[in-house]
């Protein structure tokens, strides 16, 4: 039986009926149509899933879509105004932190929860938050120094903003 539930995504209220096994990342990518959010294992392991839920990362097959009824979800698809890169996005392709580009929606998300959460966090730090994300490609450097890019960039703009 469905049950009702009403979120808000990408900054846009949302209602909608789910089933109650329905998990949060197929509701996003088959009843949203969000399909910047990648399904690469299904079991919590490799992070492609990831999306803020109230502004924390979280793989989002590893949720219920009931458990986000009343949150704010964000996708890579509400990152940046539609038509622009969000400063960490633009790092990512500054540094070559992307080749398939299947992990980096995941990587992006998961990158800008920990400069919302500890700006001026450190390239261990990093490491440490993306250690949920995995990359069969790149090998991760080029994505550490893309995270400290983009964070150098966020940070950039709130400084400038507040003055
Ligand atoms: S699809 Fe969610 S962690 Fe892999
Ligand atoms: S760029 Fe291919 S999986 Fe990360």
């Amino acid at each position: 039986m469905a049950i009702p539930i009403r979120l808000t995504v990408n900054g846009r209220a949302v209602e909608a009926q789910v089933e109650p096994n329905t998990l949060l990342v197929q509701f996003l990518r088959d009843q949203l149509r969000l399909t910047g959010t990648h399904v690469g294992c299904d079991t919590a392991q490799c992070g492609a899933c990831t999306v803020h839920l109230d502004g924390r990362a979280v793989k989002s097959c590893n949720l219920l879509a009931l458990q986000a009824d009343g949150a704010r979800v964000t996708t890579i698809e509400g990152l940046a105004p539609e038509g622009q890169l969000h400063p960490m996005q633009e790092a990512f392709r500054n540094c070559h932190g992307l080749q398939c580009g299947f992990c980096t929606p995941g990587m992006v998300m998961s990158a800008t929860a920990l400069v919302q959460a500890r700006p001026g966090a450190d390239a261990a730090a990093i490491r440490e938050q993306l250690d949920g994300n995995l990359c069969r490609c790149t090998g991760y450097h080029n994505i550490v120094r893309a995270v400290q890019e983009g964070q150098a960039a966020m940070l950039g703009a709130a400084t400038a903003s507040a003055e």
